[in-house]
This record gives C-alpha cells, sequence and structure tokens, in this order.
C-alpha cells in the first residue's frame, strides 16, 4: 500500500481517452485495494461544477481570456480544498481529468495569457497540492477531434472542441513541452493504440511511480 496519498493528473487533447483510462485505473487500483477517488476539471465540487456550466456553454467567452483563466482557477480552488486535498490525506489515490496543465496550455499557450499571470494564478489556486504524477495522453489532434466527434454523437462541440486544427496541434506541442520540462511528474504515453495497450502503459507508469519516485520528490502533497 502507498503510505500516503497519492494525486496522478491526466492531461491531453480532445478524444486522447483520458476519462477511459481513468476508469480502467481506478478499477485496477481499487482490485489492489487502493482507495480510489476519480474526479474532473473543470469541476469535481458542487462548486466548481457550478463554474463548468458557465465556461463550457462559452458564457464568460465574450469577457475574454484573462476572464475565463480565473474562472478555472475559481473552480479549481474549490475543487482542490473541498475534494482533492482531503482525499490526499486521508491515503487516498486521487485520479483527475485535467488540472493544471490544461490551465497553462489551453488559456496559457493558446489563450496567449503572460506566464507571469499564469504562474501567480496558479500558486494561488492549488496552494501547495502539485501532482505526483501527470499523465499525458498525446494523440494526434486529428485523430483526437474525430473519436471526439464519434463519442458526442449529434450533440454540439463545446466551447474549447470547437476550435481550429491549428490550435489544437499547438496545444499538443505545448503539453510535450511540459512534460520535456517537468520530466519528474511527468510522463507522456502515446495514446493512438488501443485502450488495452494504452492501459498497460498506463499502468506501468503508476506502479513506478507510486513505488520508484524518490521521496524528495514526491512534491509538495507531502505539506498538504
Ligand atoms: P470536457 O468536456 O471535460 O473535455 P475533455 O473530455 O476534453 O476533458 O471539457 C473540458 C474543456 O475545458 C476542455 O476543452 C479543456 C478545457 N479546459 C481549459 O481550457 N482549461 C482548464 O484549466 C481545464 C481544466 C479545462
Amino acid at each position: 500500500m502507498v503510505p500516503r496519498g497519492f494525486f496522478i493528473t491526466f492531461e491531453g487533447g480532445e478524444g486522447a481517452g483520458k476519462s477511459t483510462q481513468i476508469r480502467l485505473l481506478a478499477e485496477r487500483l481499487r482490485s489492489e485495494g487502493h482507495e480510489v477517488v476519480t474526479t474532473r476539471e473543470p469541476g469535481g465540487s458542487p462548486g466548481a461544477e457550478a463554474i463548468r456550466h458557465v465556461l463550457l456553454t462559452g458564457a464568460a467567452e465574450p469577457f475574454g481570456p484573462s476572464l475565463e483563466a480565473i474562472l478555472f482557477a475559481a473552480a479549481r480552488s474549490d475543487h482542490v480544498e473541498q475534494v482533492i486535498r482531503p482525499a490526499i490525506k486521508r491515503g487516498a489515490i486521487v485520479l483527475c481529468d485535467r488540472f493544471i496543465d490544461s490551465s497553462r496550455v489551453y488559456q496559457g499557450v493558446t489563450g496567449g495569457l503572460e506566464p507571469d499571470f499564469m504562474a501567480a494564478l496558479e500558486r494561488v489556486t492549488i496552494n501547495g497540492v502539485m501532482p505526483d504524477l501527470t499523465i499525458i495522453l498525446d494523440i494526434d489532434p486529428e485523430e483526437g477531434l474525430r473519436r471526439a466527434t464519434e463519442r458526442r454523437g449529434q450533440g454540439t462541440a463545446d466551447r474549447f472542441e470547437k476550435e481550429t486544427l491549428h490550435v489544437h496541434r499547438r496545444r499538443r506541442e505545448a503539453f510535450l513541452d511540459i512534460a520535456a520540462r517537468e520530466p519528474w511528474r511527468c510522463i507522456v504515453i502515446d495514446a493512438s493504440g488501443s485502450e488495452e495497450e494504452v492501459s498497460a502503459a498506463v499502468a506501468e507508469a503508476v506502479k513506478k511511480s507510486l513505488w520508484e519516485v524518490p521521496a524528495e520528490k514526491i512534491g509538495e502533497t507531502d505539506s498538504v
């Protein structure tokens, strides 16, 4: 068993299969006897889910990217304090669909916001709760969007899905840049394979990280 809680985030573009992989990993970890909390952003707590609605319908879009970034941050802050920090404290493994890297990429890089503004917002929002492990599911945006459209059926694309292929490509590069800059917490997994192939790679990465990451690298969640 892990001696304390553990915080894993899943990142990547649209249609990378994050929610499926989270479900499969949760089943696997539960069958090994771990308490697992699965959650998502934006959302994951009642306050944050209310903000999610405002963000994904595009209601906040006319007010510009800084206001959207602040709303994502407000939702995240509530989610961290209501759900993530308490779960880590009691020893659970938290699996979160998107977290800070989505803000860094969608609002920071493709939203064009200042790095200093984004860094300041991130610091106050997470208040020390950094992921121990971030799994970046990497997929060619064209294939990802095709999968996302298939999954959605007749429904309409959300505020962020509907952007151009060029924007989705820049996001992919930005996730890969983060992984290259922070290799101690990030791992990139090729998400173009079958569900089983990807889930085996995810399980392997998680196993390694749970048991092999040196204590001093486990990060700020020690201070939760
Ligand atoms: P969601 O329906 O959860 O999409 P996905 O299945 O792709 O995760 O919608 C979340 C959308 O919000 C997604 O397009 C990414 C965007 N987003 C941001 O722009 N910034 C953020 O900080 C987060 C968490 C999400």
